[in-house]
């Protein structure tokens, strides 16, 4: 199936996400859509799945016109989405939440559920995507959670397949195994759309890429002939940095001290496992590891979303274990979220209000019971000018911007406050490759002038870029430790140790 849009425009408002679009999506074949945060990936391919009505422009499918009223007409026509944010309902199962929606057909009244589990099962099988069909999405790591969305698209049969972003959660490993699949939906003549932040990845999976600035098709390409760098100016519109510059190693005294600490999931498993470490002053210590081996509890724990099973955590001297979310918030530990829908940010809320959520009761903000309005906006704008945050207004909500845009309002909140300890989780995810040199300046900015920063990403690539000391987890324990203060460290060692290879 041949999918063409032609003068495709889509208005928000003053915004114009998508100006006057022409794309060809073919049968057997993967086009990569690259371009910055914002640019308007997210909505095109929500034209294209039926979810927003274009303004201008039209959709041809095989040369017909095809009109869509919502998504179901677009599934019908083939037509499938993997969302940037995923979909899923928390409460209910992943087989519950792959039929969510199918509509029943042939003989049977409804689909019932035994017939979903065994089909779930024989795609699972089939594209070797590992999960449980009983198990609760909300007890699901984000990158098991993924491959639900992928399961659903999958059973629905698509002839199109829309990836929006979505080895974003995904592991080297995963990866791997995830364009595996994408290669078998190619050569079995489907056709895929495939929308990531990562050049390498990109090169490595698309036939063709069409570039995206500011709503605007500015270029097409073929990924064999464009490198790296080429792609990111075509993207950005200027020459992107892809190296991180630090001052001399200078650590001070110990900020964050975590001593045998252990963590439940909510399910009782041990997520963390006697682990201890401790961050100082003027250094960044990055945690390397395959995603689902405790990092996320740990994040958890350290900044008191949930509670630590045994052991301590002291932040400066104090015994701050038990102590509230806005305490340590307070106390001046910055958390940068790896789940910004669910932690991040409020969504109705406007950037503003997200800008100074949990700052609120600052003396600066408010007097008594009165928020002061003017300056929150204030701020919110100077904030927004200073981290990038692209949005027409402080006034807009939250849930308007881009995926990445989102992400890097909760940085400019979290970073723009007093502090002295950051503990970032998947930081960049998401970004684009500007976006991304702008949060590592801002991170190692951070750690220059004292802060401890502790960063936890399942990128070898960010945390062998920034890290002073390397951390391993492995199972919910630090298996191995890499000094990076003296010399490049050897990134086979450290990928050995993230699979468990005994250091
Ligand atoms: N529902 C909406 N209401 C108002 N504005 C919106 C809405 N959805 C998107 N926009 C705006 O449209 C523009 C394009 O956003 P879009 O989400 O398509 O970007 P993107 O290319 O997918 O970016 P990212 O890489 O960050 O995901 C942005 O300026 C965004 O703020
Ligand atoms: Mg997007």
């Amino acid at each position: 199936m041949d999918i063409e849009l032609r003068g495709v425009t889509k208005r928000f408002g003053e915004v114009v996400a998508n100006a006057d679009v022409n794309l060809t999506i073919r049968a057997g074949e993967v086009l990569g859509l690259l371009g910055e945060n914002g640019a308007g990936k997210s909505t095109l391919m929500n034209v294209l799945s039926g979810l927003y009505r274009p303004d201008e422009g039209e959709i041809l499918i095989d040369g017909e016109p095809a009109r869509f009223e919502g998504p179901g007409d677009a599934i019908r026509a083939g037509i499938g989405m993997v969302h940037q944010h995923f979909m899923l309902v928390p409460v209910f199962t992943v087989a519950e939440n792959v039929v969510l929606g199918v509509e029943p057909t042939g003989r049977a009244d409804f689909l019932d559920l035994e017939t979903a589990r065994r089909q779930v099962h024989d795609i699972k099988e089939k594209y070797g995507l590992e999960v449980d069909p009983d198990a609760r999405i909300e007890n699901l790591p984000v990158g098991v959670q993924q491959r639900v969305e992928i399961i659903k698209v999958l059973f629905r049969s698509a002839d199109v397949l829309i990836l929006d972003e979505p080895t974003a959660v995904l592991t080297p490993q995963e990866v791997e195994e995830f364009f595996g699949i994408v290669r078998a939906l190619r050569d079995a003549g489907k056709a895929l759309v495939f929308i990531t932040h990562k050049l390498n990845e990109i090169r490595e999976i698309a036939d063709r890429i069409s570039v995206i600035r500011a709503g605007r098709i500015v270029g097409e390409g073929d990924p064999k002939r464009l490198d790296r760098k080429e792609l990111a100016e075509m993207m950005v519109g200027r020459p992107v940095s892809f190296d991180v510059v630090k001052a001399p190693y200078a650590p001070g005294r110990t900020l964050l001290d975590v001593q045998d600490l252990t963590i439940l999931r909510d399910n009782d498993e041990i997520a963390v496992d006697h682990l201890s470490l401790s961050v100082r002053s003027g250094e960044i210590v990055g945690i390397a590891g395959v995603q689902g081996n405790g990092q996320s509890a740990l994040i958890e724990a350290l900044t008191g979303l949930r509670r630590a099973a045994s052991g301590q955590i002291l932040f400066e001297d104090q015994d701050i274990t038990h102590a509230s979310v806005r305490a340590r918030h307070r106390m001046g530990i910055a958390h940068i979220p790896e789940d910004r829908q669910r932690v991040g940010i409020i969504k109705n809320f406007t950037v503003a209000e997200n800008m100074v959520l949990d700052t609120y009761y600052d003396e600066r903000f408010s007097s008594g019971p009165q928020i002061n309005w003017k300056t929150v906006n204030a701020r919110a704008a100077a904030f927004a000018e200073d981290f990038d945050v692209r949005t027409p207004s402080v006034f807009e909500s939250a849930g308007h911007l881009s995926g990445g845009n989102q992400q890097k309002l909760v940085v400019a909140r979290e970073l723009s406050r007093e502090i002295t300890l950051v503990v970032a989780g998947q930081p960049t995810r998401g970004l684009d490759v500007g976006s991304i040199e702008y949060i590592h300046k801002r991170l190692v900015e951070a750690r220059d002038t004292g802060d401890g920063v502790l960063i936890i990403s399942s990128e070898l690539d960010e945390i062998m870029a920034l890290s002073d000391r390397i951390l391993v987890m492995f199972k919910g324990r630090i298996v191995a430790e890499f000094d990076a203060t003296q010399g490049a460290v050897d990134k086979g060692a450290v990928g050995l140790a993230m699979a468990g290879a005994a250091a």
